[in-house]
């Protein structure tokens, strides 16, 4: 379980100082697939940030299975069972997918069989990917797909997947769908926190959670969130109803 108490993320610009995420409170329950949406510039990516350790927070406390993880780096947070696909994946020039992969399952003799069968789950031809560099000829489809496959390689407690339909394809996404309702129905002990505007992603959940301005406007079962999220022409337009403090 993941709880966040009284989180504030603040950065300091021209203007002085600006608060990203304002007193966020939140817990995520194990056993669950949870889809946090809401407008661009809300808040979604910072938060995950925090959760997987990228950045720190100004003020408020994090504990994953009643241990705080507040001061843990990236690396021990992810001893005890965190995953992070960032929204813009990193790339590692020197290392294959092969490497990653490995890296990722932390097996270091991960069978080339095995590795294949992470990178055909989210579409790719693993023949033609499996010894490639993970350095700028990817691109950015391929290579978001690349790291969905590592955190599919992990298969820690909890996953985080910043917009992983950001830059996939209109037939790739329909696997990458697949891939997520197999997630989601082989839960055990573990969670999977998305980070998404689609719909159809949306649909999979247990919980929405709608983050806009920092802060949560809305939290709860799929049944209860998603029919108001898709009364309006879209998710993000509800959510910018949210903007101004309402
Ligand atoms: N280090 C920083 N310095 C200044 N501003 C920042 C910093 N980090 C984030 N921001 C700002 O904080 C806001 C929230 O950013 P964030 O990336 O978390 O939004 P998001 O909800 O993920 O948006 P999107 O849907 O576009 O991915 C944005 O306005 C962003 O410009
Ligand atoms: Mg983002």
């Amino acid at each position: 379980m993941l709880t966040l108490e009284h989180i504030s993320f603040d950065v300091q610009d021209e203007s002085g100082e600006k608060g990203i995420i304002k007193d966020l409170s939140l817990t995520l329950d194990d056993n669950k697939f949870i889809v946090i949406t809401g407008p661009n510039g809300g808040g979604k990516s910072t938060l995950a940030r925090l959760i997987a350790g990228v950045a720190k927070p100004t003020a408020g406390k994090i504990y994953f299975d009643g241990k705080d993880i507040t001061e843990a780096s990236i690396t021990e947070r992810a001893n005890l069972g965190i995953s992070f696909a960032f929204q813009q994946p990193v790339r590692f020039k020197g290392v294959q997918v092969l490497d990653l992969l490995r890296l990722a399952a932390g097996k270091k003799n991960l069978s080339v069989a095995e590795a294949c069968s992470y990178l055909s789950e989210v579409g790719l031809c693993a023949k033609d990917y499996i010894n490639r560099e993970v350095n700028a000829s990817l691109s950015g489809g391929e290579l978001k797909r690349i790291e969905i496959a590592t955190v599919l390689a992990r298969g820690t407690k909890l996953s985080i997947f910043d917009e992983p339909e950001a830059g996939i394809d209109l037939w790739s996404f329909q696997n990458l769908i697949q891939v997520f309702e197999k997630m989601r129905s082989a839960i055990h002990d573990s969670s999977i926190l998305i980070i998404s505007h689609q719909e159809r992603i949306l649909d999979i959940a247990d919980e929405i959670v709608v983050i806009a301005d920092g802060a949560i406007r809305e939290q709860g079962p799929k049944e209860k969130i998603l029919p108001g999220l898709l009364g309006t022409a879209s998710a993000v337009d509800v959510c910018r109803s949210f903007e101004g403090g309402n």
